[in-house]
């Protein structure tokens, strides 16, 4: 029998590309809930929906009253929704905060009154970045970890304020009603159509607007980039799973730790750079190191991500090249 399948905020990235998954499998009847902040009815997306019958209900789900337009009875509920970026805390921190946690306590209130049977929460590893910052933990970083904000007067951190609201809003709940929940920490996701504001097509842009030399800001920090389309293998495993009930999950990968200026480097040698090169100190409240340890999704799921970050990287540049140079606009 098919799976009733919900995406809050499923026309964002990472949504569009668990949905690719799914429709690839077969079998599922797919509704995306989404009010188009940021993500987009694109081409692509269009394609989706009208090949496979997506039902698309766009609204602002800060709303209470916009649930009323769904059905209630999924068997999986991927909750995506959020506003994502540094910029956005930066700018907004504000709405951020209201946003965010009215989409979560919203979306808390419609499961308990539901008779969907699993959610699955998208937080982050921002979570726990003060932890390792500040007290020295270790890294690769496992799920046990303390989580701890650095300093609650800093804007930056209002992102990772409301993801630890939605992991113990969702676990408290879960288990107080009638339902199932995994919580997934990601770990810079990245890929082709993923927006403007990552690091990688805004390194992509300012290769081909020719800057020299090239800065590159926090060259000596490090990240694990987790390529989509194995971050989507964790996230649906996580789901489908019959051992992620109440757990956290970090999904991301532990092999592709790398410098900044590697990260660099490589994207300007796609690009054919040949200038120079400038080192820039991090912008401030950004981690210097960090890297997660998925040994538990490995061993509650057979998560194993497959692509290497040169692979990925290659072909995330490729994308964004094409886009650029064909003309395409930068949206948000
Ligand atoms: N991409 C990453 O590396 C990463 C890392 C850590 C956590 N996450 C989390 O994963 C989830 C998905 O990330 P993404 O990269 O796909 O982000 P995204 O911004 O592409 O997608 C989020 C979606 O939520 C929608 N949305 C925002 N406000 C809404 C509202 N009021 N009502 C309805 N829809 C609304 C947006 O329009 C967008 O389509 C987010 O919750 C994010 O915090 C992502």
């Amino acid at each position: 029998m098919s799976k009733k399948v919900l995406l809050i905020g499923g026309a964002g990235f990472i949504g569009l590309n668990i949905i690719k998954a799914l429709t690839r499998r077969g079998n599922y009847q797919i509704t995306i809930a989404d009010n188009f902040f940021r993500g987009k009815l694109d081409q692509e997306l269009q394609s989706l929906v009208d090949k496979y019958g997506i039902k698309v209900v766009t609204d602002d789900f800060t709303k209470p009253e916009a649930f009323s337009e769904l059905d209630n009875d999924f068997d999986y509920v991927y909750m995506l929704a959020s506003v994502v970026g540094v910029e956005y805390t930066m700018k907004m921190p504000h709405e951020l905060i209201r946003i965010n946690s009215f989409l979560i306590l919203n979306t808390l209130e419609w499961m308990k009154n539901s008779n969907c049977k699993k959610i699955l929460f998208t937080s982050t590893s921002e979570c726990y970045a003060g932890t390792v910052e500040s007290f020295n933990y270790s890294v690769p970083t496992s799920e046990e970890v303390p989580l701890c904000i650095n300093d609650v007067q800093h804007p930056r951190f209002t992102y990772a304020i409301t993801k630890l609201l939605g992991e113990s809003g969702f676990i408290q709940y879960s288990r107080a009603f009638d339902f199932q929940c995994t919580i997934v920490r990601y770990h810079n996701v990245y890929g082709p159509r993923m927006g403007f504001k990552h690091v990688i097509p805004q390194v992509v842009q300012r290769f081909l607007k020719n800057e020299n030399p090239f800065k590159i800001y926090g060259f000596d920090q490090t990240r694990a980039f987790n390529f989509i389309d194995d971050a989507v293998t964790g996230t649906i495993g996580s789901m489908e799973s019959e051992n992620t009930n109440h757990e956290i999950l970090h999904i991301g990968d532990m092999n592709s730790e790398i410098t900044i200026e590697e990260l660099v480097n490589f994207i300007g040698g796609l690009t054919n750079f040949n200038g120079s090169y400038e080192h820039v100190e991090a912008h401030d409240g950004s981690v210097s190191r960090r890297c997660p340890d998925t040994t538990k999704a490995k061993n509650l799921i057979g998560y194993h991500p497959k692509i290497s970050w040169q692979q990925g990287v290659e072909k995330t540049v490729e994308w964004y090249k094409e886009y650029y140079l064909g003309g395409g606009v930068v949206f948000e």
